[in-house]
């Protein structure tokens, strides 16, 4: 039998240095469910059409989620009939660091599950509603490289649904911007690995081995992000590279090193402390989304095993949760979310994706920017990706959810637009 991992491995197994190093190189709080409460909100936020007239979208009531139903409890079920809700080729758009099938990854069945939460649905992805719920507005997601490919399975779902010449994609460093002519809508990608400033701030030419946070800075960010109506935020993996961090606090010369956790929590204050001075509940919505888990080291869902997630392509049928998932860091954001006076909702998306230990990209993506060579395939114990997702999968489910929520607000307003005609 192979030996497990000593027990100072497992205590510092939260840190991913070697995996950080080699791909990140470029490139009560309130629930989801209490919006009824929110609903004088929610009717401002979308508003009426004053100019021109359009017609509401429909929505019935079997398309939203049911009001106290935990949509982050459930199971994944095999659906290959409804799931991928797009291709690789249908989706144009996707960056080869994600398209795993162009790249050889030899099975597929990775995109064929659909979150079941216990006590209710989800409703069916519906593009051109949720381009309606978009009408006029701007939609972005804040974080690393793991929100990029949220905003990526958001540019897949929507995109096919409009004609040539009435969408772009853009890049206005340290944004993408996808365009939707026809609803003068945005979906938004903003690069802050750490939401608060720091010198990995360039979109593309940063590097994770030398790292140096401003944990009281967020200005330089904060200022793109006023008026968005829809923010969702992230920010885990780039803290994880070694248990302490350089970072400033107050005078920017000097440099000292914090405890992640603790300099987790200060950035997460900064961050909290805009929201609170800054966010207008009644025009904009503030996400935000716990981590997304990692599977780097496959003795942990196999008992003796050496591995990562590569070669890995059923998912795990059993309660489990990785130490790549910090509790510390999770306690914090329950913890500042809990006491934040404006209604920012969290999408709770750590669990449902800690199964899915088959979704990463592992061999089948990019490092330093390009695909790997057949050599660096071959060996995956040093190449493997276990903290991406290949797209179509796991982050469209992280979008379903999204998009179900957004649902359920708009259903709250056309009621209330019921009751006052
Ligand atoms: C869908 O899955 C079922 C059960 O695994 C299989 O029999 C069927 O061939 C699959 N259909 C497609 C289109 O892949
Ligand atoms: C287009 O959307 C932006 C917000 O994204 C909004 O400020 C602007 O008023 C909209 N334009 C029209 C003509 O409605
Ligand atoms: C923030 O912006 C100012 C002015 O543009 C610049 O001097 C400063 O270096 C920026 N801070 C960071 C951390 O990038
Ligand atoms: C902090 O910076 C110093 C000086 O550049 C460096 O020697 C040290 O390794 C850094 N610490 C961390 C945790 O990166
Ligand atoms: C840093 O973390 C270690 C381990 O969790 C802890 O023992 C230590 O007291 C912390 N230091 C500070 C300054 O918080
Ligand atoms: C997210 O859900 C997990 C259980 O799935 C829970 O342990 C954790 O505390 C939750 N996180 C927050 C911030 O509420």
């Amino acid at each position: 039998m192979t030996t497990l991992p000593s027990v100072v491995d497992r205590r510092n197994q939260y840190l991913f240095p070697a995996a950080l190093a080699s791909l990140l190189f470029i490139g009560s709080l309130r629930i989801l469910l209490d919006n009824l409460k929110n609903s004088q909100h929610t009717r401002s936020f979308f508003r009426p059409p004053t100019d021109r007239y359009r017609p509401p979208i429909l929505v019935s009531d079997d398309e939203t989620i049911e009001d106290g139903c935990n949509i982050f409890e459930g199971k994944w079920v095999w659906d290959n009939e409804s799931h991928p809700l797009y291709t690789e080729q249908s989706c144009p758009l996707l960056v080869k660091q994600v398209t795993c099938q162009k790249n050889g990854r030899p099975d597929s069945s990775y995109q064929n599950w659909r979150w079941q939460p216990n006590a209710c649905n989800l409703p069916r992805f519906n593009a051109l509603k949720l381009l309606e719920m978009l009408r006029d507005k701007r939609l972005m997601f804040v974080g690393d490289s793991v929100q990029r490919s949220m905003f990526d399975s958001m540019v897949c779902l929507v995109q096919s649904v409009i004609p040539e010449g009435k969408k772009s994609l853009r890049k206005v460093p340290p944004r993408k911007i996808f365009r939707a002519e026809e609803y003068n809508a945005s979906i938004e990608f903003y690069w802050a690995p750490f939401l608060v400033e720091s010198i990995s701030d360039h979109a593309t030419k940063h590097t994770v081995m030398k790292r140096l946070v401003r944990l009281d800075s967020i200005s330089n960010h904060s200022k793109q992000w006023e008026g968005v109506d829809i923010l969702v935020y992230e920010s885990y993996v780039w803290w994880m590279y070694k248990p302490t961090i350089n970072a400033t606090y107050g005078n920017v010369e000097n440099v000292e090193e914090y405890n992640v956790t603790t300099a987790y929590r200060i950035a997460m204050e900064t961050w909290a402390n805009w929201i609170e001075t800054s966010i207008k509940s009644h025009t904009q919505k503030v996400f935000f989304m716990t981590m997304s888990p990692t599977h780097l080291w496959s003795w942990e869902w196999k008992s003796g095993d050496n591995g990562n997630c590569f070669g890995e392509s059923e998912l795990i049928q059993r309660p489990y949760f990785g130490t790549g998932s910090n509790l510390d860091i999770m306690g914090i954001v329950k913890d500042v979310l809990g006491r934040l006076r404006v209604n920012v909702r969290l999408l709770n998306i750590t669990q449902l994706s800690e199964y899915r230990k088959d979704g990463h990209t592992s061999v089948y993506g990019e490092r330093k920017g390009k695909l790997l060579t057949k050599e660096q395939k071959s060996d995956p114990k040093n190449y493997a990706d276990c903290i991406h997702w290949c797209l179509p999968g796991v982050p469209d489910t992280w979008n379903e959810i999204l998009y179900g929520v957004l649902l359920q607000d708009y259903r709250v307003f056309r009621y209330h637009r019921t009751q006052d005609s």
